[in-house]
């Protein structure tokens, strides 16, 4: 099986990158070589041979996005409705990831069939490839994944959520942590043992797919699971989503039903702070 992934130099596509390279052969081009800006970038893409593209690309700074919608659009749209297509003419399948932002509900856990409100730029660009996605070509896989922590940090930045938080209370900072946003935190080491199956089994249950670790938290009681289990004290202040003062909207409960990969993908996820404790096993905070 021949795979393109794009974005293998980000959190995601590092993981998805590290895993199928052991398994297939995975053509791995960098930014510089095919930016989703350039205008010859389609036609360097048409010219590979692949069976699988995968798209790690995107562009996912909140403020960025909000303050450059049409570059976002760009990037997270019309670019990915251009690979659809690039696929659809190969009839090769073509794996996508959305967000968990497209969700807004408020209690329960989100499933793939509930209705969708992206309450920013960045969710609403996503969604707006989702539905081209949908509309071009059958063979597709959109996964909604949720806060992601992979061994790389996003693009860009230094560290992750996790390893930030340990930062932080390891020099005693104050840390205050909101207490009423849910989410399910989602490992990239998780994400890519799925897209190894769906590549291995030539899993063909095309769709949109949600894909987190079971359960659901918030983001205080992540933050503090991290410091209990790497042995840190240090008392987390939990705030309200409110007194954050946010200019940009975020969705309040984001977790996620992942019932729907599970049984398609016979595959067993497990609980969120499994994959934390895995997280911060290989990152040698414990033993
Ligand atoms: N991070 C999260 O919590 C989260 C949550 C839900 C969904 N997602 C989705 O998951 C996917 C992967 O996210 P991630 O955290 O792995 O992202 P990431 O670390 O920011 O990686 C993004 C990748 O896109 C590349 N890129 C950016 N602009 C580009 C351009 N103009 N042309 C070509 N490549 C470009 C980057 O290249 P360079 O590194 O060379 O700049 C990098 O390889 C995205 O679709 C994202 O929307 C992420």
């Amino acid at each position: 099986m021949k795979v393109l992934l794009l974005g293998s130099n980000g959190q995601l596509g590092s993981a998805i990158l590290n895993k199928l390279k052991k398994e297939c052969k995975v053509i791995s081009p960098s930014k510089k070589s095919l930016n989703f800006l350039d205008p010859d970038t389609a036609r360097k893409i048409n010219k590979i041979n692949f069976d699988y593209l995968i798209n790690c690309v995107a562009l996912q700074n909140l403020d960025f996005a909000e303050k450059n919608p049409l570059l976002t659009f760009k990037i997270n749209t019309d670019f990915v409705l251009k690979l659809s297509k690039i696929c659809k003419k190969k009839n090769a399948v073509f794996v996508h990831f959305s967000t968990d932002y497209v969700y807004k509900s408020k209690r329960k856990l989100n499933r793939e069939t509930d209705k969708i409100k992206p309450l920013n730029i960045y969710a609403l660009s996503k969604e707006n490839a989702e539905k081209k996605i949908k509309s071009n070509h059958k063979k597709f896989f959109i996964f909604r994944i949720a806060s992601l922590f992979g061994i790389k940090p996003p693009s860009g930045k230094k560290d992750n959520f996790i390893d930030s938080i340990i930062k932080k209370a390891n020099k005693n900072e104050k840390l205050k942590i909101v207490n009423n946003q849910f989410m399910s935190p989602t490992s990239a080491k998780l994400v890519a043992e799925v897209i190894e199956k769906l590549i291995k089994k030539k899993i063909s249950k095309y769709g949109i797919y949600n894909l987190a670790s079971d359960g659901k938290c918030s983001w205080y009681e992540f933050a503090n699971k991290i410091l209990k289990i790497v042995g840190i004290k240090n008392k987390i202040i939990p705030v309200k989503y409110n007194q954050l003062k946010l200019k940009i909207k975020r969705p309040l409960n984001t977790s996620l039903d992942i019932s729907k990969v599970k049984r398609n993908f016979k595959i067993n996820i497990k609980k969120w702070d499994y994959y934390l404790q895995d997280y911060l096993k290989e990152k040698k905070y414990v033993k």
